[in-house]
């Protein structure tokens, strides 16, 4: 995610500007202390050595390239730093579908390549900033349901260099935002494309009625003028990451939310609670506040609250209402990744992406015999959080009334204070959590954290929203860490029901020609793979772990020789990882899943640069479809 008002700026960089870290430490003293754990490393790390865990680049590109045959049906692919997507040799792609392409007929001709597109038009038309997807069969049907993370606001209001100057605009951003989902077949035999006018093609956006569910839902918190019962919020929002159920639902993730709130009351007192979850008086440049009193905390303070939730969508009802679960917490939802235990209980995993936040996990009471309903299960188990050790091992610490001091409702509204008042490890910004389908394995992308071990101007250390510091810690051992890592447990007894778990760190990012000591990434990262900052991660049903950037395409200093944001495939079993696809300049990465048939992958581009994919007007968003030439399986 970019930040919305200013295209150039990522979220980190925005971040940046309004809360200005001091100088970087002293870069010798971090390599030296880097390297003084190089034992704990070369521990912990799945591959090689410590000397090797070092980024010494074991394989060197074209050997790494040379065994990407066999488990990889695919011939790796350099770095780009153009305006194109580039997939490997005996593959292609086209765009599956764009901002501002028509779900139904009375949106077409709406969208003008220049000037995007007006309140009316939005609520018919594929949104803006796709993110996590999933695709649904429904009676033979093929559904793709799919999030609209957020709004660049200059490509949509470009008349007014992205600010909003009237209810109107402020409706177009809302509506353009959300979830859609579309019905998608090949289109005369040929590529996949959206099926305009399907009767289940349905957009979800930021008023759109859902309902409360699970423990906190009615709660006084949640309460409003609009909504006395507190059951019935509007919209879900920032919809980042994402996750299929076993009963065939999706799990829409809400992300950022502050950032839609404001106060036109400068001397507005902001509730305690605000601090910890970045709501402030000015918001993100949305300007909701201005013209939406919904989104104005001065008068609607406990708006913020109904948000940050895992929304349950049912694709197969066009009619049904979106439900908050709230026992799943709340959050800057990434994604949830939901699996089974042994005994059939639902184990949802989630990330939540700030820096120095936590790595959650929701447990069912009851169970889930398959190819039934799935009735109340996400509204009565327990959450709880992470907790690392440095020998490997590690635990999930229950969010209980006698852990936290806090009520259940208070747990499930304020989560980041229940995990913090356990001692839950403070993450590089938890991104996309996957399931080995084959393994009893979870993983988590840790995209990056410019402030793990650095210091404020007065010597004492950054610290997470809650206050604790960010030294570095077992599985976030690098300081000013630009590059990410994805860490990787074991459940004990292969059974994700339970407490304790052993991990590694599967890979560690870095650039083994550019950058010195940790920094040049765990063995299994050389010159011919390398990449920063993983976000977005699918497994496919071989059990091959696709990994999704979003990070620094400037292909200077540092990340020199990384090129664009991009697609790779690593293999669980052997760390082998290779790159599949290269995204065009200024995007991100971030979305996958397959047709019923696996023989189309469909990809999401989020915020691409330049004016991709047509050459001409406003840079569009879109997800694409990618196939084998020789109609082999993708996945
Ligand atoms: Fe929306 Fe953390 O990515
Ligand atoms: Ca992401
Ligand atoms: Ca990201």
């Amino acid at each position: 995610m970019k930040n919305p008002k200013n295209h150039n700026l990522t979220m980190d960089e925005w971040d940046e500007v309004k809360h200005p870290r001091p100088h970087r430490n002293d870069f010798d003293a971090v390599v030296e202390e880097a390297i003084s754990r190089r034992g704990f490393m070369g521990g912990v790390l799945a591959f090689g050595s410590g000397a090797a865990a070092m980024g010494t680049g074991l394989l060197s590109s074209t050997s790494a390239e040379a065994q990407a045959a066999g488990r990889f049906a695919f011939s790796p692919i350099g770095i780009a730093t153009d305006f194109d997507i580039h997939v490997p040799e005996g593959y292609s792609w086209a765009p599956l579908a764009r901002w501002g392409d028509p779900l139904v007929s009375q949106g077409d001709g709406a969208f003008d390549p220049e000037t995007g597109h007006d309140a009316e038009a939005a609520q018919h038309v594929f949104g803006e900033n796709t993110d996590g997807m999933w695709l649904f069969q429904v009676g033979g049907r093929e559904l793709i349901a799919v999030n609209h993370e957020y709004a660049n606001q200059e490509t949509n209001l470009p008349q007014s260099e992205g600010v909003p100057q009237s209810l109107d605009d402020v409706l177009m951003f809302q509506r353009i935002q959300g979830v859609t989902i579309m019905e998608v077949a090949p289109q005369d035999g040929d590529t996949y494309g959206i099926v305009v006018d399907s009767p289940f093609n349905r957009r979800i956006d930021h008023n759109t009625e859902t309902r409360f569910s699970g423990p906190a839902a009615g709660h006084e918190l949640l309460q409003t003028a609009a909504d006395p019962e507190g059951m019935k919020p509007l919209g879900t929002m920032n919809n980042c990451g994402s996750g299929p159920t076993p009963w065939g639902t999706y799990l829409t993730c809400e992300e950022n939310f502050n950032g839609y709130f404001g106060s036109t009351d400068e001397a507005f007192e902001l509730p305690e609670d605000y601090e910890r979850y970045g709501i402030g008086h000015e918001g993100w440049g949305y300007d909701y506040h201005k013209f939406d009193e919904r989104f104005d905390v001065s008068k609607n303070p406990a708006e913020p609250r109904r948000q940050g939730w895992v929304t349950e969508i049912d694709p197969a009802d066009p009619e049904s209402t979106p439900v908050k679960r709230t026992a799943l917490g709340r959050f800057k939802h990434e994604n949830a990744a939901c699996t089974l235990a042994p005994d059939g209980r639902v184990v949802v995993y989630m990330g939540d992406d700030e820096r120095g936040e936590h790595l959650y996990k929701f447990v069912s009471n009851g169970v889930y015999v398959p190819g039934g309903p799935a009735g109340d299960l996400l509204d009565d188990g327990q959450l709880y959080a992470a907790k690392f050790n440095w020998d490997g091992t590690g635990e999930w610490l229950a969010l209980t009334p006698e852990a936290t001091g806090m009520d259940a409702a208070e747990i499930l509204i304020f989560t980041r204070d229940a995990a913090t008042a356990v001692g839950a490890t403070t993450m590089d910004r938890p991104e996309w959590v996957q399931v080995n389908p084959i393994a009893a394995e979870g993983y988590c992308a840790l995209t990056n954290n410019s402030r793990r071990g650095a210091t404020n101007d007065d010597g004492t250390p950054r610290t997470n929203a809650g206050g604790v510091p960010m030294t570095v810690n077992p599985p976030n051992p690098r300081e000013l860490n630009n590059f990410g890592q994805i860490v990787r447990w074991y459940p004990a007894n292969d059974d994700h029901g339970t407490d304790a778990f052993r991990w590694d760190l599967y890979v560690m990012a870095g650039n083994p020609k550019a950058a010195e000591g940790a920094y040049k990434g765990s063995a299994n990262v050389t010159e011919g793979n390398m990449f920063n900052s993983p976000d977005g991660m699918m497994f496919d049903t071989s059990g091959l772990l696709w990994i999704q950037t979003d990070g620094d395409d400037s292909n200077e200093d540092e990340f020199a020789g990384q090129g664009n944001n991009q697609m790779l495939a690593g293999d669980p079993a052997s760390g082998e990882i290779h790159r599949f696809l290269t995204g065009p300049n200024g995007c991100e990465v971030t979305g996958l899943c397959w047709s019923a048939d696996r023989r189309t992958m469909f990809v999401g581009i989020q915020h691409p640069g330049g004016s991709w994919p047509d050459g001409t007007g406003l840079p569009r968003s879109s997800v694409i479809s990618v196939w084998r030439d020789d109609g082999g399986l993708v996945g």
